[in-house]
């Protein structure tokens, strides 16, 4: 279920995301779930138990993928879902549980990741549906081409009935294989931000015009992203990354005029990030007036770390020590629905171990046993959940 022949491609609305709708609806009704479609494209499933009193517990991960994606970051969170419901189900436990298969985690389509649980955080602003893709169209266009009404957003939110957010997701990173773990409880989720970065020059022809009397804005960009990887490089816990580059004209022939670039940071202390991305900011500017350039930006977000729930997280590292599974406890690099979900409801998460560390990539699997454990973890922390959510 892709936009793109032969490889997993499945950005925020677009046609494959129906195909995904369609076969998680299937599966979900045939568990006796209840399923709805919210305005922001997020495909949600209700299990009510027999106690119409039970507090419920929300449990999701997201359907949309980078661009060449594995088939798992997101998607194993909501197919566990279905099985967490369905083990419930036949120990009749006393938990209702709604399962949110969010539509937009990466923020590939319009630049801002999160805008699925946004919507169901009550944290979506209305500003956002302005926000343009690569091809003009509107994130206000998108949800009515999808046939819903983007009007109904705040109808999305959670109401005050839910008592906890638990997401399970691979860990995208090398630690659990390097310490030969399957699973671990996260612990808080690192803060990221985002920009878009454009240094304009002159477009000119290659074969004329002198080095000195160039403005070339590819260049510029080049010698910046070189201080990015630098100061990520000298900045103990930092990543910095520009994943982005679009140059114009991009002709062989043509002194490159203009340079569009994604840019982020993440670190787990939200000072040293916005310090980090200040000094970048600056010296792309340096840079710019250097080789006589022009340099905007763009913030697109800036991302807080968020800690997850401590009560939760030692619900979940307490089943795993009953179950005789390490109690291994790390934070998580990547962004997650659950770090937007934590502003609403206490939160948490378990990680599953990435063979090769490899993620945002074909390559990126998961174990089967690491699944079968996750699963024996699971069902004894929802047994928990439903006697401490009373
Ligand atoms: C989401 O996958 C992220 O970029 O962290
Ligand atoms: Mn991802
Ligand atoms: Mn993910």
């Amino acid at each position: 279920m892709s936009e793109e022949p032969g490889r997993i491609t499945r950005r925020f609305l677009t046609s494959p995301v129906r195909d995904v709708h369609a076969l998680l609806r299937g599966r979900m009704e045939a568990l006796g779930i209840t399923v709805t479609l919210d305005a922001a494209g997020n495909l949600r499933g209700m299990w009510l138990p027999q106690d119409a009193q039970a507090k419920r517990l929300i449990v999701g991960s997201h359907i949309d993928t980078v661009p060449d994606a594995g088939a798992f970051d997101g998607v194993l969170g909501v197919a566990l879902a279905l099985e967490l419901v369905e083990m419930a189900r036949d120990q009749r436990l006393p938990l209702t549980i709604e399962i949110v298969a969010f539509s937009e985690e990466e923020g590939v389509r319009f630049g801002v990741p999160f805008l699925g649980s946004r919507a169901v955080a009550g944290r979506f602003d209305a500003t956002l549906l302005t926000l343009q893709d690569r091809d003009g169209v509107t994130l206000n266009a998108a949800i009515r081409a999808f046939g819903l009404d983007p009007g109904k957003i705040a109808d999305a939110v959670i109401g005050d009935g839910v008592s906890g957010y638990f997401e399970m997701h691979i860990e995208q990173g090398p630690i659990l294989e390097s310490e030969n773990l399957s699973v671990a409880a996260v612990t808080s989720i690192a803060g990221q931000s985002r920009y878009a970065v454009k240094f304009t020059g002159h477009a000119n022809h290659a074969g004329t015009t002198p080095m000195h009397l160039r403005r070339d804005a590819l260049a510029g960009a080049a010698e910046w992203i070189g201080e990015v990887e630098a100061l990520a490089t000298r900045t103990e816990g930092l990543v910095a990354t520009v994943g982005r580059v679009e140059a114009s004209p991009n002709a062989g022939n043509v002194i490159p005029g203009e340079v569009r670039l994604g840019f982020e940071v993440r670190h787990v202390s939200d000072a040293v990030r916005r310090e980090a991305a200040e000094t970048l900011l600056g010296r792309a500017e340096s840079i710019a007036k250097q080789r006589r350039l022009r340099m905007d930006f763009n913030k697109q977000m800036d991302q807080p770390a968020v800690p997850m729930d401590e009560r939760l997280a030692a619900l979940l590292t307490e089943t795993m020590e009953s179950l005789g599974i390490p109690a291994r406890r790390m934070p998580s690099g990547a962004g997650h629905d659950a770090m937007v979900m934590a502003a609403r409801v206490p939160a948490t998460m378990l990680f599953l171990r990435s063979p090769g560390g490899i993620s945002h990539h074909p390559g990126e699997t998961v174990r089967e046993e690491d699944v079968e454990i996750a699963l024996r973890v699971v069902q004894k922390f929802v047994e928990r959940l439903a006697v401490e959510f009373r």
